[in-house]
């Protein structure tokens, strides 16, 4: 698909503003905080590639995967496939998500706590975590924290209607969908080298920081 509006382009514009055109690849990344693959993902292929890579993506990053909410007496109340825990995490990474900071910082924030957060954890494990983190990536702790309070239900609603209006509905934790495509390829291939899956995704000509890593 991609590749054929490049083919036209290519034939009726010039070859520099059809590159233009897409020169950064939207990536969106739907995930949840204490799911094993998708911490794995965060750690080992999104935030390495995004330093790899970062001025050709622009990053959506959605902390809700299989959770959803319901109504009651005591307001909005979420449940989370791996537990409370998730769910206060996910509130956590949507809060990064709206804090002043670079793609890369912000996953530098989640990647930490994901490669040092696991569902065996205890609650007060996750809240030291949550604060360590904070620390060693220059973030007011205590910012984070107001945020997750005041903000925290809202934002998972936005992430929740963003996710209801998927078509086709999400089946499974991660799922990467590049120009808001939805394309098995590209889904196996992010595992294996994020870097890699984005560089190929260009339709005309992958940018100069690409050919480093295409060049086999
Ligand atoms: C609302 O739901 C939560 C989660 O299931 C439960 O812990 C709480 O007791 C409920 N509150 C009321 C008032 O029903
Ligand atoms: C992805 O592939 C590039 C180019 O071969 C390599 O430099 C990089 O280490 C790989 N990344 C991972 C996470 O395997």
């Amino acid at each position: 698909m991609l590749a054929f509006k490049g083919v036209l382009l290519v034939g009726l514009l010039s070859f520099s503003f059809a590159a233009y055109l897409d020169d950064k690849i939207n990536v969106d990344v739907y995930f949840e905080a204490l799911d094993a693959g998708c911490q794995d993902f965060v750690v080992n292929q999104l935030y390495p590639g995004t330093v790899n890579i970062n001025d050709v993506i622009t990053l959506n990053l959605i902390p809700l995967g299989k959770a959803y909410s319901f109504k009651n007496d005591s307001g909005v109340q979420w449940i989370c496939e791996n537990g409370p825990s998730e769910c206060y995490l996910n509130k956590v990474y949507a809060c990064i998500t709206t804090f002043q900071l670079t793609q890369v910082q912000k996953l530098s924030y989640i990647s930490c706590v994901a490669s040092a957060s696991s569902k065996s954890n205890s609650p007060d494990e996750i809240k030291a975590l949550v604060k360590t983190c904070a620390d060693k990536n220059n973030i007011q702790a205590a910012d984070l924290d107001t945020c997750v309070t005041s903000k925290g239900d809202d934002l998972l609603a936005g992430f929740e209607n963003r996710q209801n209006s998927l078509n086709p509905k999400l089946l499974f934790v991660p799922t990467i969908r590049f120009n808001n495509d939805e394309n098995t390829a590209v889904e196996i291939d992010s595992r294996t080298n994020f870097t890699i899956a984005v560089c190929e995704s260009f339709s005309v000509w992958p940018p100069d920081v690409c050919l480093q890593f295409l060049d086999h």
